[in-house]
């Protein structure tokens, strides 16, 4: 299989290159992209010689490799990423880009009849229904790389027809410990440690503030077709039960392993064909060594934002997304203060325009003017810092 990799210079991507690296009878890498960490092209060119389209953020920057490899096409910018898709042979796309810059990817990488393994879980947050709606059209196939995912996916393969409902893990993020009161004062710095996973800046803030789960529940709503309703969380300290299914019939089933993000993008990249593995227990209490905690909507309000999305869809996924991107990246600069975050995005939610059935270009007006506003709320928040 030719693969196109979106984001090869960050977690992910460089996970990826391992899993590909580990199996090069089944896999090629044809194309790749980065964005500013240039440094990694060569290395990965050294690995992967039959690499013959390269997309840098940059246009300087692509400018200046293509004189370095006069053989190899460099593409730049957002719609570089575009061109990288349409031009390569590669018959699958890892999109492991972070933030809303892999929307458009996602998408032209349906139209183009690529399978797609997805990673960057803002494209479903932001375009679900379009996705959804495109996989249709396009005949197109769509394999999640997230762990959650990969372990529900797994386990509905076991028997989907006895899964009433789904139940995502959460490790709580690197403030699990802490109370409302004392996430007030709490720095990008505190926010980076994660606990049990390491992984790029942004996704990291997203689990302190647990809008990742949001975006994880939202993500399954659209992939496997469940309402809210249907779609629960359980806090797990070790992060070794990636996620379950609760049965019709009784129990439980769900995906028990180390975590280490390889297992899931390697899944994703055979398909879903090879051999894995699901446990079934009866209760949580029967996995021992493991812990277990209620989920706390008071201590982990934000959740609600996931409900709104999926009960009322259209362009709130677009709202929540540009809201938390925005302020994400003025906490990581130390403008507003983490509780802020979500300030920013409940306020968006209440007051940006709404569009129940968006075309794309809905999904890219609204994504702008919530950049405006939640920029407009930075500056306001970050006068009361
Ligand atoms: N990391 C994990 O363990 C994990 C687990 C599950 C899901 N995910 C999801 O996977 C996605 C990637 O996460 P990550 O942790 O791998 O993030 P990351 O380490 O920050 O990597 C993101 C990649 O996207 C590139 N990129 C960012 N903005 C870009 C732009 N405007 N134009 C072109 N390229 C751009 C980055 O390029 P440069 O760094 O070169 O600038 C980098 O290659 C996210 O959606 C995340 O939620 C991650």
């Amino acid at each position: 299989m030719k693969i196109c990799l979106l984001g090869a210079s960050g977690s992910i991507g460089s996970q990826t290159i391992d899993v590909i690296n580990k199996n090069p009878k089944d896999f090629s890498l044809v194309a790749f992209s980065v964005g500013n960490r240039t440094r990694c092209i060569s290395y990965i060119l050294r690995q992967h010689p039959e690499v013959k389209h390269i997309c840098i953020a940059n246009r300087l920057k692509a400018k200046e490799y293509s004189k370095k490899y006069p053989n190899i096409t460099f593409y730049s910018e957002e719609t570089g990423l575009l061109e990288l898709i349409r031009n390569s042979n590669a018959e699958m796309v890892v999109n492991a880009l972070v933030g809303f810059v892999g929307l458009l990817p996602s998408i032209e990488s349906i139209k183009c009849h690529k399978k797609l393994a997805l990673a960057n879980k803002e494209s479903l947050v932001v375009g679900g229904d379009l996705i959804n709606s495109l996989l249709k059209e396009y005949k197109g196939e769509l394999y999640p790389i997230d762990s959650e995912h990969s372990a529900l996916w797994k386990c509905l393969k076991v028997d989907s027809s006895d899964v009433n409902k789904l139940i995502l893990t959460a490790s709580g993020g690197s403030f699990r410990k802490l109370s409302r009161e004392e996430l007030n004062n709490v720095t990008p710095e505190e926010a980076l440690n994660h606990p049990t996973w390491k992984m790029g800046n942004k996704i990291t803030i997203d689990s302190a503030t647990m809008v990742n789960k949001c975006f994880e529940i939202i993500e399954a709503g659209y992939l496997f077709n469940y309402p809210y309703s249907k779609v629960g969380v359980t806090l797990h300290d070790e992060s070794y039960l990636h996620s379950y299914v609760s049965l019709s019939s009784g129990g439980y089933r769900g995906e028990i392993s180390k975590p280490d993000m390889r297992n899931p993008i390697k899944f994703a990249l055979y398909q879903g064909n090879i051999p894995f593995k699901t446990s079934f227990f009866k209760s949580l209490d029967d996995l021992k060594g493991l812990h277990f905690h209620d989920f706390d909507m008071k201590r982990f309000p934000v959740i609600k934002f996931a409900e709104t999305v999926l009960n009322k869809k259209g362009t709130m996924g677009t709202i929540l997304n540009r809201s938390n991107e925005e302020a994400v990246y003025a906490f990581l600069n130390h403008k507003i203060k983490f509780l802020d975050i979500e300030r920013i995005i409940e306020l968006s939610l209440k007051n940006m325009k709404y569009i129940a059935n968006p075309s794309l270009e809905d999904i890219l007006l609204v994504d702008r003017l919530t950049k405006e506003y939640s920029q407009k709320l930075i500056l306001e928040f970050g006068g009361n810092k």
